[in-house]
């Protein structure tokens, strides 16, 4: 019998199977990315292309690299989509199918799939001039596999604007018209056209309404309908870095109504898309079917990106995310699930019983498949507890033999979700990363359903039917392969819970 050496064993380092790598989230097949851009649904595929640097696993001269999907889970690495060229590297924007061919690259039977991206140009960078970034167009009449660039590119020039960025176009029904959202500055700014070519400008929102400790950044814009109504409202997303409610890079919102020219809205304050310091620069894709609204972002945030531990390879996608709209009073808030295409990686699944937890439960050791990528859920009984002793803290902790880990819990006396990231690496790379993260929040309901996704360097955490979102990267020096719940001061029953394997999206 061949007899395998703890050599050559050791020395295969399989492709997507390294150290650190995701095994249910996008994530290259080497060196840098960032941003997700131009996802859009055609003829059965879901493209996704993201901020790219081939050459290495730090961010430089941006390409848009390439992938494609049949069910948003499992991904397909196809050739880098857009090349930087003489008018500068290709920054992040949106693609959409030209259904009527309005601008007359295709034809109605074929077509063209229009991507719009920011030319950034680092000569008049260098130059310390202002009109650095512009907008172009590049159509595919082959599902997306070849672009070519306009010749007439930019199609929007600078207007005196030094941060003139990231595209997202929408055919707007109502007016017959493309729309464009751009991040300018400090304030989100519409174009319309009739042809994805030539471009109007039509107004600005931002002044006065949300965050802006930061830049603002890819931004999206699309009606949902609220649930259990008749109503529709228009969401803009825009992302700011740094300026986040955990710090550095996030997603703020804003619910309103959209007229074809002008976004309005009441909403004055900030909401967040995601709580955790790891979601950013998330927009939705375009004509996915069944008018589903599903998000994907950048897992991970700007303030150590180019710092963490990971080799051949850096950045992940999030999870992909369905987003609907609710009403609580007199708010409007996104709520964000995982597609509920998770379904095709599912393996094994356990059911817990019912279960009080009084300062410790290893879940752990109730199954075999420990390791991530699993994903949990859990019903706790905030009612139930009031006749027991109520804990002061509550929640779970993903942990290793060496002591290191990261809690995900609830306060019940100040009430506010928390995620304790100060122990969740093996060295310090950045004085960024360690910290703890506070999302306030009244549970109201007797019961609360807590779910996570684990994967083997994150955790994505979703509560409150989907109003609340964390999402974290850890990076330990083993695996985290214990899972517990605790309490402290009091005790806390959990009425229903599943534990289900998940199979690698990279077999
Ligand atoms: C957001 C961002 C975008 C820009 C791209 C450059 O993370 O800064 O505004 O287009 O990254 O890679």
């Amino acid at each position: 019998m061949e007899k395998k050496t703890k050599d050559q064993a050791a020395d295969k380092v399989v492709l997507y199977h390294e150290k650190y790598r995701p095994q249910v989230h996008f994530s290259p097949p080497e060196h840098w990315m960032n941003d997700p851009n131009g996802m859009v649904y055609y003829e059965g595929e879901y493209h996704l292309f993201y901020q790219h640097y081939p050459e290495s696993s730090v961010w430089g001269p941006m390409h848009w690299g390439h992938a494609v999907s049949k069910d948003l889970i499992h991904w397909e690495n196809l050739p880098i989509a857009l090349y930087p060229d003489s008018l500068g590297y290709i920054f992040s924007g949106s693609a959409v199918v030209d259904w009527k061919n309005t601008s007359g690259f295709g034809s109605s039977e074929n077509p063209p799939l229009l991507a719009f991206f920011t030319y950034h140009n680092p000569d008049i960078e260098q130059a310390k001039k202002i009109e650095i970034e512009s907008q172009a167009v590049a159509y595919s009449l082959d599902k997306g596999r070849t672009w070519t660039k306009y010749e007439k590119n930019p199609v929007i020039k600078n207007p005196g604007i030094r941060d003139f960025r990231d595209p997202k176009v929408f055919w707007h029904e109502e007016s017959q018209r493309w729309i464009v959202a751009l991040a300018s500055g400090q304030v989100i700014r519409f174009y319309s056209s009739p042809d994805a070519l030539n471009w109007t400008y039509l107004s600005e929102f931002g002044e006065g309404y949300g965050c802006h400790d930061g830049v603002w950044e890819c931004p999206d814009l699309f009606s949902l309908k609220v649930k259990g109504t008749a109503e529709t409202k228009w969401v803009l997303i825009v992302n700011i870095n740094p300026g986040g409610p955990s710090g550095g890079s996030a997603t703020q919102y804003f619910v309103g109504d959209f007229d074809g020219k002008k976004f309005t809205s009441t909403q004055h304050q900030p909401l967040w898309m995601d709580h955790g310091r790891d979601n950013y620069a998330g927009v939705t894709w375009s004509d996915a079917p069944d008018d589903r609204r599903i998000l994907i972002g950048w897992m991970n945030n700007w303030q150590y990106a180019g710092d963490k531990p990971c080799v051949t390879w850096s950045g992940a996608a999030t999870f992909p995310r369905e987003l609907g709209l609710v009403k609580d009073r007199s708010l409007y808030l996104l709520t964000s699930d995982p597609v509920r295409e998770i379904q095709t990686i599912r393996g094994e699944s356990v059911e817990l019983k019912k279960g009080t937890v009084d300062q410790l439960a290893v879940l752990s050791d109730q199954f075999a498949f420990s390791k991530a990528p699993i994903e949990l859920a859990l019903t706790f009984n905030q009612a139930e507890n009031t006749r027991i002793t109520f804990p002061s803290n509550y929640g779970i902790r993903l942990k290793n033999a060496k002591g290191e880990y990261i809690t995900i819990g609830y306060n019940n006396l100040d009430k506010f979700f928390y995620v304790d990231r100060t122990h969740a690496t093996g060295i310090v790379f950045s004085d960024k990363f360690a910290g703890i993260q506070v999302v306030p929040y009244i549970v109201t309901t007797p019961e609360i359903e807590w779910r996570f996704i684990i994967d083997v360097s994150s955790v994505e955490f979703f509560t409150a039917g989907g109003r609340i979102v964390i999402t974290n990267v850890f990076y330990p020096s083993d695996p985290f392969d214990i899972i517990e719940l605790f309490t402290e001061n009091g005790k806390i029953d959990y009425t229903q819970g599943t534990i289900t394997e998940l199979h690698s999206i990279w077999k």
